[in-house]
């Protein structure tokens, strides 16, 4: 079920979004260090990490206003080995000229619910660079704790960047085990 706020519209992504959430990635890969991205996936490669995604019954879904995508999220597994399969990491990225309007809160909260129902109990963000304010405090007023940086593990127009590490336990986190 879609879910609407002041005329935006959250909801699934599908395949033919891709025309429009390959540009806003793209912006950010070229121009911002949040993602260790240097050269932009086109449309195709996008629709298969998607489909990857979506094999794996993962949230992926869009803030939409008047059939614009202003903005995207989506969890993956955090890493491949069997003994991760409760964690999950979080991706988020807006249209440049979205930022700031708590775009990211609502769509960051929903893909924070789906996956707890699914009965993921942790949930990182590995977010690229210290300086990246919007990102840090997204997280921070989701509930995530701030475990640390990893400095300088990335290299992307001519300098340095850090990797800042956040964690969120979801549902009973490291509480009762799972079935
Ligand atoms: C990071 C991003 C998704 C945040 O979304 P957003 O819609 O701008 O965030 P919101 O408006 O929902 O704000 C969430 C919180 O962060 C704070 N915040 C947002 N932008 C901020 C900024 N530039 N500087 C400082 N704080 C900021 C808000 O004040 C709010 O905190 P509060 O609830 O305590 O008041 C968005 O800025 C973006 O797309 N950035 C570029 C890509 C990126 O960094 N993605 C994350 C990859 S890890």
């Amino acid at each position: 079920m879609p879910l609407r706020r002041n005329g935006v519209v959250l909801r699934d992504v599908t395949e033919d979004d891709f025309a429009q959430i390959q540009p806003i990635y793209a912006h950010h890969v070229l121009h911002g260090a949040a993602s260790f991205e240097e050269i932009p996936p086109d449309v195709a490669e996008m629709r298969s990490r998607f489909a990857a995604l979506k094999a794996k019954n993962m949230p992926y879904m869009a803030a939409v206003e008047d059939g614009r995508i202003l903005g995207y999220a989506y969890a993956g597994p955090y890493r491949t080995r069997p003994a991760y399969r409760y964690t999950v990491e979080d991706s988020i990225y807006l249209l440049p000229d979205q930022a700031g309007k708590g775009l990211g809160k609502l769509l960051l909260s929903e893909i924070i619910a789906r996956c707890t129902a699914q009965g993921f109990r942790q949930m990182i963000a590995i977010i690229g660079d210290s300086n990246n304010a919007g990102s840090i405090n997204l997280h921070r007023a989701l509930g995530f704790a701030m475990i640390g940086t990893f400095p300088a593990v990335g290299f992307k127009f001519g300098r340095w960047i850090d990797s800042v590490l956040m964690q969120k336990a979801l549902g009973p986190g490291q509480g009762s085990l799972p079935e």
